[in-house]
């Protein structure tokens, strides 16, 4: 599980056990060259250090990624802490917090943290009390921009509308099949969403207890695995890595498209879902409408229409994605890295040209 030196291109990796908590924390900074690093913290019960590690370093990575697409003056970071796989009580979950603040801290600024699988946005306010200006996504209480779930399904939705007009040559998601794997907060909103505007959604979780709470809002449930279902469209909005060797083969809707963090199991699957001629968008800008709804709201100062549009944006950066994978018979990962290397030519505005 250790990463190699090639996947190893971080500025700095810090882990620490916690001295409260005793809990082991990392976090990794993958980039600052466009600015502070962002990233959410998340919880989680991985079985080994090695495993925390190596999920830090790719969900980092990510993040550089993502700041990149949606144009923010942000590079990659994130924060990963090996809890136990019970609930943790609130006096100790609390330590693990102000643990995880301190070493946001020591960092200096060169790291933002922000609310992930299995944090809050009081969280976010907790590490902003004890370091300020470590944390976005504070309740709007206190300051902050708040939960960004509704910003990340709004994203997704500009995304999914995008890559639908451009593999199926719609321009409505009704009457289309639409699986979603993942009944969290943005896949419910997500999910509502697509069925408001009549699209055939039909929901998938883990958790079978989330399966009254998608009937009450009218939404199909199936136990089955979804991605071996007849769909036009299939949503991952769980836990990354659903997208494996097998599942590129098994795979049967002709467009991915969701907000889960590293989709892929490994770096090689977008050239084989590209070989069965599956569009894949990639999740690095499908899932990236939360973290602009909160740099929008907390440093540029935009106001909500404006990070609407600019959350919206998500879409026409989606077609250019695709369109250029097309022309250049390259995967959508390869031509999203194109689009940032090759930024959309302003055109020159000589006084004497007008
Ligand atoms: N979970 C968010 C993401 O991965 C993390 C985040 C949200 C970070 C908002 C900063 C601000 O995109």
């Amino acid at each position: 599980l250790p990463p190699s030196l090639d996947e190893y291109e971080h500025e700095e990796l810090r882990v620490v056990r916690g001295p409260r908590s005793g809990i082991t924390i990392a976090v990794a900074v993958h980039s600052t060259s466009r600015g502070p690093a962002i990233g959410g913290c998340r919880l989680k019960p991985y079985s080994s250090v090695g495993e925390a590690v190596a999920d830090v370093l790719r969900l980092s990575r990510a993040m550089t990624l993502k700041c990149a697409l949606a144009d923010l003056p942000h590079g990659g970071g994130k924060t990963v802490a090996v809890v136990p796989g019970s609930p943790m009580n609130p006096h100790a979950r609390e330590e693990l917090i102000l643990d995880i603040a301190d070493t946001i801290g020591q960092l200096g600024g060169r790291y933002i943290t922000g609310p992930d699988i299995g944090t809050t946005p009081e969280d976010m306010a907790l590490i902003h009390r004890r370091t300020p200006g470590g944390a976005f996504c504070r309740p709007e209480t206190l300051g902050g921009s708040g939960n960004s779930s509704a910003a990340t399904a709004r994203g997704v939705r500009a995304a999914l509308d995008a890559a639908v007009g451009h593999v199926h040559h719609a321009d409505s998601v009704a009457g289309l099949r639409i699986g979603v794997i993942g009944f969290g907060s943005v896949g419910r909103l997500l999910s509502e969403s697509l069925a408001a505007d009549g699209a055939n959604v039909i929901i998938t979780d883990v958790n079978d207890r989330l399966r009254s709470s998608a009937l009450d809002r009218g939404i199909a449930w199936t136990g089955a695995d979804l991605l071996r279902e007849d769909l036009d469209v299939l949503v991952p909005a769980a836990t990354g890595g659903l997208l494996d060797a097998d599942a590129a083969t098994a795979c049967r809707a002709r467009l991915v498209v969701g907000p889960a963090n590293n989709q892929l199991a490994s770096d090689d699957i977008d050239a084989r879902l590209r070989e069965r001629g599956i569009t894949w968008v990639p999740d690095v800008i499908a899932g990236a409408g939360g973290i602009i709804h909160a740099v929008c709201r907390e440093e540029l100062a935009c106001d909500e229409q404006e990070t609407n549009a600019r959350i919206d944006a998500i879409g026409a950066k989606v077609t250019r994605i695709l369109t250029h994978a097309d022309t250049h018979e390259i995967t959508t990962l390869q031509a999203a890295d194109a689009v940032i290397a090759h930024p959309e030519p302003t055109p020159a505005r000589w006084p004497w040209s007008t």
